[in-house]
């Protein structure tokens, strides 16, 4: 592993958490989830945050989390599905660490959606058809902003893991 640390990127579920966890196992690295920082200095729930204190606070202390962690270095980060619609969240990731993508399926994520929707307040209260809609837009994003790439569809998180150790 070089200095720059890695941050993981892709739509909510894609195994950006769990996958870090084991690379950063793996690389015997420092692993940070955003979103689990941003719980323990608020003290509740996601869920709780969007509806308690509001979108806007959470993506205010996502950006301030991700930014300054971004430039430490040899860390293994994995940030919420959202944190790249943030200009300056994508700038400093992009220009400081090693972005990998970990991307799935529409089918494929269909299937983990009822392990997801009770954590994840931007799907609450949506059809299938909003949440493709949301998907697809994400990924435009995903798509033109990381430097890896990977395809998760079919592969189990050792393989994933290991393929992306690897790749470094
Ligand atoms: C979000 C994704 C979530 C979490 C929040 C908002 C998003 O993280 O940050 O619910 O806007 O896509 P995961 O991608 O880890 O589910």
């Amino acid at each position: 592993m070089g200095e720059k640390s890695f941050v993981f990127i892709g739509f909510m579920g894609a195994g950006k958490t769990t996958i870090g966890k084991l690379v950063a196992k793996k690389l015997g690295s420092n692993f940070v989830d955003i979103d689990e920082e941003i719980e323990k200095q608020y003290q509740m729930p996601i869920t709780q945050i969007f509806n308690k204190i509001g979108e806007k606070a959470f993506r205010d202390r996502e950006k301030s989390l991700i930014t300054s962690l971004a430039e430490h270095k040899q860390q293994i980060l994995s940030v919420g599905g959202g944190a790249f619609l943030q200009d300056e969240v994508r700038n400093v990731c992009l220009s400081s660490c090693i972005v990998i993508y970990l991307n799935l399926s529409w089918e494929s994520w269909k299937q983990r959606l009822s392990l997801l929707i009770e954590s994840r307040p931007l799907l609450q209260g949506k059809s299938l058809d909003e949440m493709e809609e949301l998907f697809n837009k994400r990924q435009e994003i995903y798509n033109s902003n990381h430097h890896y790439k990977i395809e998760t569809d079919n592969l189990d998180i050792e393989e994933i893991a290991d393929s992306i150790v690897e790749m470094l």
